[in-house]
């Protein structure tokens, strides 16, 4: 095709999409207080309802005397991978909370979420030694080794860390599903391990790293919603670059790859239908290559004065849907503060911060 043909075509695709405009209701300060407002409010939420009710110990939550000692070499290898990558705990607290330290709400979430995951390090803790394979001095050595090498933050932009923390908290969830499986005799690539006792520690730790899906999930939500063009830009950036944490920390982390991908716990294959695909249905954003394709023309959108238009990244969201979503949060979160008595003291209330304007195409 030739330039002259390109331009037109160029000029053609730039009048349609012109058609619909999307108007900013509230400033871009308005829209960061909401963000704010909006990420305390669900912590405060979730903390009363959600957290309560998963509310176990890793040494009381089963009976470890009951857990089988004859598993396959494929169990242990699981396992272990999965107790090295917890117990990076302390890696993945502190750094991001020095960066979001001032963000009151994300940072007393960041504390409380860390603290969940460090019974998860203690339940494969637990898991691992009671397996049998494993003595407490090698457990002490392995520490030493792991805590010999520090996990460090794949993004150091808060804004990055949400959406790669949606995406890794639904990969963990998936893995744990999917062992727990396994072991309910479900998995038809790892036959024979079944073990009630490994079931309901899958089942706890899965109904934990679903419910930080849901609120990385609803964090994320609100980004797209009132930051339209630094998250979906954001998103694009981590589903293009993600790993999982401690990737390059554990050792040996080929063959525990290998027998996740082998007994179909995890893989790539897993990895794009179970949460890739779940995650941007959740967030209401099209498939990957229509998010980039996306992304890439809200790029070439530059306004009046040449800056790029915040708006043309809401093209790419399903708009109606992400409001909806948004809206019932902030309803959901009023509805909590309202019955503490503390509605008074915490604005609450939901404002849209957009409206469409359609305007006639040019001729
Ligand atoms: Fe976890
Ligand atoms: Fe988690």
């Amino acid at each position: 095709m030739s330039d002259s043909s390109l331009l037109t075509l160029h000029h053609e695709l730039s009048a349609e999409r012109a058609q619909t405009h999307h108007v900013a209701l509230l400033s871009p300060a308005a829209r960061a207080l909401a963000i704010e407002r909006g990420i305390l409010a669900l912590y405060r939420w979730y903390t009363t309802h959600s957290q309560q009710a998963r509310n176990w110990h890793p040494d009381t939550c089963v009976d470890w005397r009951t857990l089988r000692r004859d598993h396959a070499d494929e169990v242990h290898t699981i396992v272990e991978g999965f107790f090295a990558v917890e117990q990076y705990t302390p890696d993945y607290v502190l750094p991001l909370l020095r960066l979001i330290r001032r963000a009151y709400g994300r940072a007393q979430w960041h504390m409380r979420w860390g603290a969940e995951e460090e019974k998860h390090a203690d339940l494969w803790r637990n898991t691992v030694l009671c397996l049998g394979r494993r003595s407490e001095a090698w457990m002490e050595a392995h520490v030493a080794t792991l805590r010999g090498r520090e996990w460090q933050l794949p993004w150091d932009s808060p804004l990055h860390m949400v959406f790669y923390q949606v995406i890794q908290e639904r990969a963990t969830q998936v893995s744990y599903l999917n062992l727990g499986l396994a072991a309910s005799g479900r998995l038809s690539r790892l036959e024979g391990g079944q073990d009630s006792t490994l079931a309901r520690v899958c089942q706890l730790i899965t109904t934990d790293e679903a419910a930080h899906y849901y609120f990385f999930t609803e964090v994320a939500r609100l980004l797209l919603y009132y930051d339209p063009d630094a998250a979906v830009t954001a998103f694009a950036d981590v589903l293009r670059h993600f790993s999982m944490p401690a990737r390059d920390l554990v050792p040996d982390y080929e063959t525990f790859g290998r027998v996740l991908h082998a007994t179909g716990v995890f893989g790539r294959a897993v990895h794009y239908r179970d949460v890739v695909q779940p995650v941007l249905s959740q967030l209401s954003l099209p498939a990957v290559r229509a998010l980039e394709e996306g992304v890439r023309r809200a790029r070439e959108i530059p306004g009046d004065d040449g800056v790029i238009r915040t708006s043309a990244f809401l093209d790419v969201l399903d708009l109606d849907a992400v409001e909806s979503k948004v809206r019932t949060l902030f309803a959901r979160t009023a509805t909590h503060l309202n019955a503490a008595g503390l509605a008074e003291t915490s604005d609450t209330s939901w404002e849209p911060a957009w409206s469409r304007r359609v305007d006639t195409p040019r001729a």
